[in-house]
């Protein structure tokens, strides 16, 4: 096994040393991203999320405290970095300004760093009415959406109804248009689902309330990030949810309502792609997986219930067990080429602590072949088994250690494993939340 990274071809930026990067997550989300872009974010000027919307849950852990963020940018704890959100997240603005209050209680310093693109679409509570009566139409085949109306917004943004940023900042377009919006939403849950509807004057109330809450931090997020990149400043492209969420690649329909790949960091924040100089993938050491669809390594026994427990599997946004189950570098390779991964960072080593006998997923059976490519069709994908390699596990605790060379050996044949199996060096590995808690490695 030794002597497989040297061979691997690293990108020269892959060292994370110089340059913009783009984090996005490699697997179904909830890698361990707002750690990383946390603990890098020490070293850049801003951090920008591109896509998704209050949907994620990024969780930091900095002097024994954790802070788990939906909207805001995960440089928000440290000083002189700038938190945005670009153009292609979906923005409530009553989440937005309900985590701004809890991160202001707790002493951060939020609206001086944040701003907010004038062309974000908004979720309103009416798409959270959507989704949810959605959901329940669907019976059998949910989504398992988080619930929190991401779906309908995102629809409402291609159909171009959407109201956005900009019109809170416009009151007479603002009232039009939510009559419109809303109009149809309301005829939606009322003649088809037959749910609950949402107040106009109530809702335009409360929005203009917000409004001027907000207006102060809406500003043009594609002309700070290119004044940024002509500087020379270090720029952080914050992903949300993970590469096999995306509604693209993704086991369609169970998928999120974006794009969660590394090139949404140029549509959903206004910067070139020539602007990135590193594309790191998160990627935990064994896979989970939030709401329904196709999960081929999913373990419904007592392993994956170790792995849940000692992991701390339940959703940061919803507080849901996860689904646990071994890697699959099947589909971890997939993520690697659909992003063009530079560079992986590893997350949750110490979780494999002591368990043995360690598999990994390297190919999937169906109709009697064997493949190497996950399926494009979730149906078909429901009906891959997974074909396992063994690896040996390790007694010798990992828990916080920040030297690679501490690790045991069984751990270090694990990691390469993952480099040999899906083509892109590891080049960061976590061994616990806290900020501190990472290993480094540089190009070899
Ligand atoms: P994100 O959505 O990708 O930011 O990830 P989440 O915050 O939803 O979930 C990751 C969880 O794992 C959080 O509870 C983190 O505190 C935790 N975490 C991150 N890295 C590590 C690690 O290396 N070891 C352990 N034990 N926990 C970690
Ligand atoms: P972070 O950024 C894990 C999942 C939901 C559901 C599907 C669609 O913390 O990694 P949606 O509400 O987006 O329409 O739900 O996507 N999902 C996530 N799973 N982590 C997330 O975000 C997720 N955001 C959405 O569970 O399966
Ligand atoms: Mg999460």
């Amino acid at each position: 096994m030794a002597g497989q990274t040297a061979e691997l071809k690293v990108h020269p930026a892959a060292a994370l040393t110089d340059g913009n990067i783009v984090i996005i997550g490699a697997q179904w989300g909830d890698e361990g991203k707002g750690k990383i872009v946390d603990l890098l974010a020490g070293q850049a000027q801003a951090v920008v999320r591109f896509q998704g919307g209050h949907n994620a849950g990024h969780t930091l852990e900095l002097a024994g405290k954790q802070t788990i963020l939906h909207l805001i940018p995960s440089g928000i704890l440290h000083e002189g970095v700038q938190c945005l959100i670009g153009n292609g997240v979906v923005l409530s603005p009553r989440a937005l300004l309900d985590e701004i209050a809890i991160l202001e209680e707790q002493g951060a310093q939020v609206r001086a760093k944040l701003r907010v693109s004038a062309a974000c679409a908004l979720v309103l509570p009416s798409h959270v009415l959507l989704d949810r009566a959605r959901e329940q139409a669907r019976g059998a085949v949910a989504i398992g959406t988080t619930g929190r109306g991401i779906g309908p917004a995102y629809e409402d943004r291609a159909a171009r109804r959407a109201l956005r940023v900009a019109d809170l900042c416009a009151p007479g377009q603002l009232e039009d248009k939510l009559r419109v919006t809303l109009d149809f939403h309301n005829f939606l849950l009322k003649n088809y689902y037959g749910a609950q509807t949402a107040d106009y004057q109530q809702l335009l109330d409360e929005l203009l309330a917000m409004a001027a809450e907000l207006a102060h931090i809406v500003a043009d997020v594609s002309g700070i990030l290119h004044k940024l990149c002509q500087q020379g400043d270090r720029v952080l492209f914050e992903g949300a949810q993970g590469a096999l969420l995306d509604i693209d690649h993704g086991a369609y329909p169970f998928v999120t309502s974006s794009n969660t790949t590394a090139g949404a960091a140029a549509t959903g924040s206004g910067v070139g792609p020539s602007h990135f100089d590193c594309i790191l993938g998160v990627a935990k050491v064994y896979a989970t997986r939030v709401g329904h669809g196709p999960f081929p390594t999913e373990l419904t026994d007592t392993t994956g219930e170790r792995l849940r427990a000692q992991g701390g599997e339940f959703g940061a946004t919803t507080g849901r067990p996860r689904r646990c189950g071994w890697l699959d570098a099947v589909a971890l390779r997939r993520a690697v080429r659909l992003n063009g991964l530079t560079a992986l960072c590893v997350t949750k080593l110490d979780v494999l602590d002591g368990v043995d006998g360690l598999k990994i997923c390297t190919g999937y059976r169906l109709n009697g072949e064997t493949l190497t490519v996950p399926p494009v069709d979730a149906a078909a994908l429901a009906q891959c088994e997974p074909r396992y390699e063994e690896l040996p596990g390790w007694d010798q605790p990992t828990a916080g250690l920040t030297d690679y060379a501490a690790l045991p050996g069984n751990a270090k044949a694990y990691l390469q494993r993952i480099e040999a199996l899906c083509e892109a060096p590891i080049r960061m590995v976590s061994t616990g939340p806290a900020r501190e808690q990472v290993i480094l490695r540089g190009v070899d």
